[in-house]
């Protein structure tokens, strides 16, 4: 992780400078600074680039004087619209362009404390790598950036936010690395060793292996993960920072490879659903951050592990498996996994915790990427105002989401012939009709399932997520909580 200091405005003798410059705007005392002692360089850089401070704008000046090694201007809009959002990217952007620099100071002079500390969010988020693999990477091939010191005149307010921002970037942080992870090393196993470790924040866990699951009664899951040699787990993560209130409940699917099982899916491509553990992923980060900015609220996470796939052992289509919640499924075809898992990890949760409310989060569909795209994910909920409450978490933190909708007609399509509903219905609308089978879990509850299948992982480069693993779902639901559940008992 980046390494993040705040120091009291005064212009460096040496390394990196990197100034956040508003249309229109004028200079801040030490961009003003830093053009006197270079000699005017970065006018006359700006001047010959065209910089003006366009959003997303980058100017780099190599060598401008002053001991300076370079000089990085990233321009972030009208200075009217100047949202903590802007300030993250902007800090993504200078990361990005500092790749090749150890350290470098930031010039947040006359921004808000927490508008420094948003930049230096956005810088810490954009310098994440995996790289556990890499064994021939030259040390010169590797990005140095490793410390921004932050000049502000807001110190204070500052590096009172730091603290919460930065456990939220070790939760992004935590989910990537699962994310990442490969089939092979990330089995449901070795992904509940990993969550127990993180009892090291206070988080209370529990594991429920393949017995435990079998004694509940958990047959949809547990058809999902008989064709595997790898067993499957239920891991329950629990955070009291609220008092006696009722928890809110967070759960993820945890497919920590698909192949789609007897119903098997074509080759190519198929190397990505090793991400298909991404919604248990994002559970996991989202209850490390909780944790870790201790907040002041009841939480629990919940995340069925499984591995779906063919085998002699494996799950045929046409079987009827019987629910946790004692209804009965027609699995007509076994690629159909994950609502399989959730349901019978949310009708648990409900039972066991009585939550004020549930959000799910699932790569469940290729359908919601041919609607949605890659930029937004699919929310789904029988709740208009947990609903709006998303959106608005949405748009505050650049995860945003896309409501779709849900009713009777959809439901109806799950008819099966010989069982209470069955796991797949055409084509048409199969993004919907799969959040309405989940629907068939929830029992009169708040809750929204959030379809993150085409916003998981990232196949380029974005101001705050490189390439890869996005942790979609961690700063969004971490602002849910922060914006209208903590602290409220
Ligand atoms: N994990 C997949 C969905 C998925 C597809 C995620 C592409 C990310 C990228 C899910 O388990 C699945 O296979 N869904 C099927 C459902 C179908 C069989 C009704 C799908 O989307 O094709
Ligand atoms: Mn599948
Ligand atoms: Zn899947």
């Amino acid at each position: 992780m980046l390494e993040v200091t705040f120091a009291d405005a005064a212009l460096p003798k040496s390394g990196a400078l990197g100034l956040l410059v508003a249309e229109s705007a004028g200079a801040s005392g030490l961009w003003h600074d830093a053009d006197e002692a270079t000699g005017g360089a970065i006018t006359r850089a700006f001047a010959a680039a065209e910089f003006t401070g366009k959003d997303g704008q980058t100017c780099t000046i190599l060598a401008p004087g002053a001991g300076l090694s370079r000089v990085v201007a990233i321009g972030l809009g009208k200075e009217a619209d100047l949202t903590a959002r802007k300030f993250e990217n902007a800090g993504g952007t200078l990361a990005a362009a500092l790749a090749r620099e150890p350290t470098a100071a930031l010039a947040a002079d006359g921004l808000p404390g927490p508008h420094a500390a948003a930049a230096a969010l956005g810088a810490a988020l954009r310098t994440y790598r995996f790289d556990l693999y890499r064994t021939k990477q030259k040390p010169e091939d590797k990005p140095k950036f490793a410390a921004l010191t932050v000049l502000t005149t807001a110190r204070d307010e500052a590096e009172a936010a730091w603290p919460a921002l930065q456990a939220i970037a070790t939760g992004v942080f935590t989910t990537r690395d699962l994310v990442s992870e490969p089939a092979n090393v990330l089995t449901p196993a070795e992904f509940a060793t990993r969550i127990e470790k993180l009892g090291e924040l206070g988080l209370k866990i529990e594991v429920h292996g393949q017995e435990q699951l079998q004694a509940l009664g958990f047959g949809s899951l547990l058809g999902v993960s008989q064709g595997s040699i790898n067993p499957p787990r239920m891991v329950v993560m629990q955070w009291h920072g609220g008092g006696d209130e009722k928890p809110v409940a967070f759960i993820g699917k945890g497919v920590t490879f698909d192949t789609g099982g007897i119903s098997i899916k074509p080759a190519a491509g198929m190397e990505d659903m090793k991400w298909d553990m991404a919604g248990a992923g994002a559970v996991v980060g989202l209850m490390a951050a909780l944790a870790g900015r201790r907040a002041r609220v009841n939480a629990v996470g919940l995340v069925g592990l499984v591995e779906n796939m063919p085998s002699g052992t494996a799950q045929r289509p046409g079987d009827v498996v019987k629910s946790y919640s004692g209804q009965t499924i027609e699995v007509l075809n076994t690629d159909a996994e994950g609502r399989l898992v959730l349901a019978d990890v949310l009708w648990y949760a409900q039972e066991k915790f009585d939550p004020r409310f549930m959000v799910d989060l699932a790569t469940l569909t290729g359908a919601i990427i041919v609607a949605l795209g890659h930029e937004h994910a699919g929310l789904f909920s029988n709740d208009d105002d947990l609903a709006g409450k998303l959106l608005a978490a949405g748009e505050a933190t650049g995860e945003k989401l896309w409501r779709m909708p849900m009713g009777r007609d959809y439901d109806k399509q799950l008819k099966s012939d010989i069982a209470d509903m069955k796991n797949i219905t055409g084509r048409p609308g199969s993004s919907i009709t799969a959040a309405q089978f989940i629907a068939r879990f929830v029992n009169e509850k708040p809750w929204a399932h959030l379809d993150i299948a085409g916003t998981a992982w990232a196949s380029k480069d974005a101001p705050i997520t490189p390439k890869g693993a996005t942790a979609f779902g961690v700063r969004l639901l971490d602002r849910l909580v922060a914006d209208y559940f903590e602290g409220k008992e």
